[in-house]
């Protein structure tokens, strides 16, 4: 085997969810800059890019939550970088928004009829491929979309030695509340999708589990 094929199978191999945090092990500013950069330069459907990184430093905040994300408090309590990924409210991702207007002319710079093309493609996709056609399909399709910036940088943490936890475990309309009572983000432009944490674990983690390869993999020919 390559060493670069080993390297990163023992990468995927050494990532685990940690459990709990050495609170006084700080993550190095050059270190989460390159995990931010993992997350910001992810593929998206369309190349929308319907997420936001906020890095949750306030500590009232944080003990606000609390209650209502129960998969957080070893999170919340020990590790370093404490980070809210935000997915775009349906209002910004349905097809002639200002905020794709902004994507396609002033990010990926489409000359104007390209532009129209792709809007008419992305008005088809929305409406019959994907039947984008409620909100909440809406959220779920921009949700799914911020969960590859998630694995990318859990992925580039384990890379650079540090222990990550990815979370879910809490309660939405509530969590999302608190956010945006204290201003965090505004309820008009963001929701939050999931949560993730940074760090050095202060414990043993236990045996990575998977199903073996048969199991998940097939060929079809
Ligand atoms: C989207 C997502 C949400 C998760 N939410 C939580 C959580 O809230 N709290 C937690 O401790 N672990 C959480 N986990 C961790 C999973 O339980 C864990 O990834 C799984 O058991 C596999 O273990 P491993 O990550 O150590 O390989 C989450 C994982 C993912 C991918």
């Amino acid at each position: 085997m390559k060493d670069i094929n080993k390297f990163i199978e023992e990468v995927f191999n050494k990532r685990y969810t940690c459990k709990g945090y050495d609170s006084e092990k700080q993550v190095s500013d050059e270190d989460f800059r390159t995990i931010i950069e993992a997350g910001r330069l992810s593929p998206s459907s369309f190349g929308f890019e319907p997420w936001k990184f906020i890095l949750l430093k306030n500590r009232d905040v944080l003990e606000e939550i609390k209650p209502y994300a129960w998969g957080a408090h070893a999170s919340i309590e020990g590790a370093s970088h404490f980070v809210l990924i935000l997915a775009r409210t349906p209002k910004h991702m349905k097809p002639g928004s200002e905020y794709l207007r902004h994507i396609k002319s002033d990010i990926q710079k489409w000359p104007d009829d390209l532009l129209k093309q792709r809007s008419k493609k992305y008005g088809e996709f929305s409406d019959d491929d994907f039947d984008l056609n409620s909100d909440r399909a809406v959220f779920d399709w921009t949700t799914k979309q911020v969960y590859i910036p998630l694995a990318n940088m859990l992925t580039t943490a384990a890379m650079l030695g540090v222990d990550s936890t990815p979370m879910e475990g809490f309660h939405q309309e509530k969590v999302n509340e608190v956010l945006v009572k204290n201003g965090v983000y505004d309820k008009e432009d963001f929701r939050l999708a999931v949560m993730v944490a940074f760090g050095y674990s202060n414990r043993e983690h236990r045996e990575k589990t998977r199903r073996e390869v048969d199991e998940v993999f097939e060929v079809f020919e």
